[in-house]
């Protein structure tokens, strides 16, 4: 322990001093050592890009590593790095004789320590999942490398600082997952113009507006949850019409009207705003989420009447709105309001509501002003230029040639049950809703994005499908979704 501290301290005294030329890169201020892992001169090596991996992985693990109590790297030892834990080779996509670490996975591993610079080596990775460990500092810049990059998954760590711009440097990005770390601060609104088909940024300690732009993300999931927003839901999320499907804003400090536009999400199966100080009223719009199975509104400011449109929705399964100042509450709410979720209001005859005194008090003061929060106006992308019939699904394609899918091979330690990561501050309220059913979170979208141009043809649907909870992704669906990922990946 100590010797590690006193290392820590030293690579940090020793800040600045660029140790490596990431050519271009600029080294920058992670790089605080004198050297990186060189290999045994008479090892052989499949391919450069192997070598590549050895040095980053060794000087991690040597350098940046502090604590791996499940010894998930005791036998990252000698050149053969695909049989490493946790790493995962595949022939490149571009050429498939060069053999490359696709994938590292070391979810749930409770590793100690930081990412070093050297990580931007790992140049070929297709995923990088590290959620549930003890991973501090911040995301080194060389990992803007990660060209083909399309699953990062850092939740549950102990990251901090801004928001890792690098992010938004990754060309193949596609999933985002930051969740629960300690990051601060802004969030870019150039996140929402990436082609990200996943945003979790929950449980952070992140302190912005929602950008005007959100409505440009093609994001099948946006959560938010637990961060420091105020002001406005943007009008501009209708512009996600096609795509979204799960909107998770609980305990953001929003404090508009709900946007009558949010009512064109037909794609939307889950939106949970409670624990904000929304406020006007439930608009009647919201009946046009045709898809919608939860609804949660609860502890916010809204006032009037509960269209009875909305309780009708077909699909409506949960809608909890108990802690507002609503008025009334259609006999078709019976069926979709589970018993006291519409406690806490000013229902006539209805149990556990408000003190008349609370709700007089209430309805005496002037109705909210939706326009007085000065929210940007929806303005609908212009309709899209005549497209040309979507092409023909291509022809199945045969099998790569055997690039052997990653042995299911021991996998890290058997995922411990859901829990609140134990650092973060207890949340106001039950963390999570019990996840929907699973299911594939979206289904692909139309063929806008020219398949061939990345390593993965097709969003991370098939990756998505536990992502409905707020909390890090069970160790299993990493898997599924990376043998998947690189059995496509050399299409
Ligand atoms: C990797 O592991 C496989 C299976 O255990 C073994 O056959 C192979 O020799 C190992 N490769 C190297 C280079 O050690
Ligand atoms: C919706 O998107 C279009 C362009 O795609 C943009 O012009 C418009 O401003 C967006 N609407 C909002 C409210 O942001
Ligand atoms: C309904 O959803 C709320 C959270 O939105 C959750 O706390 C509650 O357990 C759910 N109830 C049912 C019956 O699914």
């Amino acid at each position: 322990m100590i010797r590690a501290a006193l290392l820590l301290l030293a690579l940090l005294a020793a800040g600045g001093a660029a140790a490596l030329d990431f050519s271009g890169d600029g080294g920058g201020e992670e790089g605080a050592r004198t050297a990186a892992v060189e290999p045994d001169p008479s090892w052989h090596f499949p391919s450069r890009n192997i070598r590549d991996a050895y040095i980053a992985l060794q000087t991690w693990k040597r350098y940046a590593i502090f604590s791996d109590p499940h010894d998930l790297t005791a036998d990252w030892a000698g050149p053969a790095v695909c049989n490493y834990t946790g790493v995962y080779c595949a022939p490149l996509p571009t050429s498939p004789a060069v053999l490359a670490v696709a994938g590292l996975d070391l979810n749930h591993g409770d590793i100690a320590g930081y990412l070093p610079p050297e990580l931007g080596l790992l140049a070929d990775l297709a995923l990088l999942h590290l959620n549930s460990n003890r991973l501090c500092g911040v995301l080194p810049r060389t990992l803007r490398r990660l060209r083909l990059l399309h699953e990062l998954d850092l939740s549950n760590n102990r990251l901090v600082g801004k928001f890792p711009d690098v992010v938004l440097d990754l060309p193949s990005l596609r999933f985002l997952d930051l969740r629960f770390n300690e990051f601060e601060g802004a969030v870019p609104s150039a996140l929402f113009d990436r082609p990200l088909d996943a945003i979790f940024l929950n449980h952070n300690r992140f302190r912005f507006r929602i950008p005007d732009n959100v409505g440009n993300s093609p994001a099948s999931a946006l959560v938010l949850a637990h961060n420091d927003f105020a002001g406005c839901l943007p009008a501009s999320v209708a512009n996600m019409s096609g795509t979204l499907n799960e909107l998770l804003l609980i305990n953001t400090g929003l404090s508009s009207c709900l946007p009558p536009e949010i009512g064109r999400l037909r794609e939307l199966t889950v939106l949970d705003v409670s624990f904000n100080r929304i406020a006007g009223p439930l608009p009647r719009e919201v009946a046009g989420l045709r898809k919608l199975e939860q609804l949660d509104v609860a502890h916010n400011l809204l006032s009037g009447p509960i269209p009875q449109a909305v309780c009708a929705l077909p699909r409506l399964k949960n809608f909890t709105f108990a802690y507002n100042f609503f008025t009334a509450e259609p006999p078709a709410c019976a069926r979709v309001v589970p018993r006291n979720s519409d406690r806490s209001n000013c229902l006539p005859k209805r149990p556990a509501q408000r003190a008349p005194q609370q709700c007089s008090a209430f309805y005496t003061r002037p109705p909210a002003n939706c326009a007085a929060f000065q929210c940007k106006p929806f303005v609908p992308s212009s309709p899209p230029p005549p497209s040309p019939p979507p092409p023909s699904p291509p022809p199945p394609s045969p099998p790569p040639p055997s690039p052997s899918p990653p042995p299911p091979s021991p996998p890290p330690p058997s995922p411990p049950p859901p829990s609140p990561p134990p650092h973060s501050p207890p949340p106001p309220k039950p963390v999570h809703h019990p996840p929907p059913p699973p299911k594939p979170v979206h289904h692909p979208p139309p063929p806008s994005r020219p398949a061939s141009a990345s390593i993965v043809p097709t969003p991370a649907t098939l990756c998505l499908s536990t992502t409905t909870t707020l909390l890090p992704r069970p160790i299993a669906t990493s898997l599924t979704c990376f043998i998947w990922i690189t059995t496509t990946a050399t299409i």
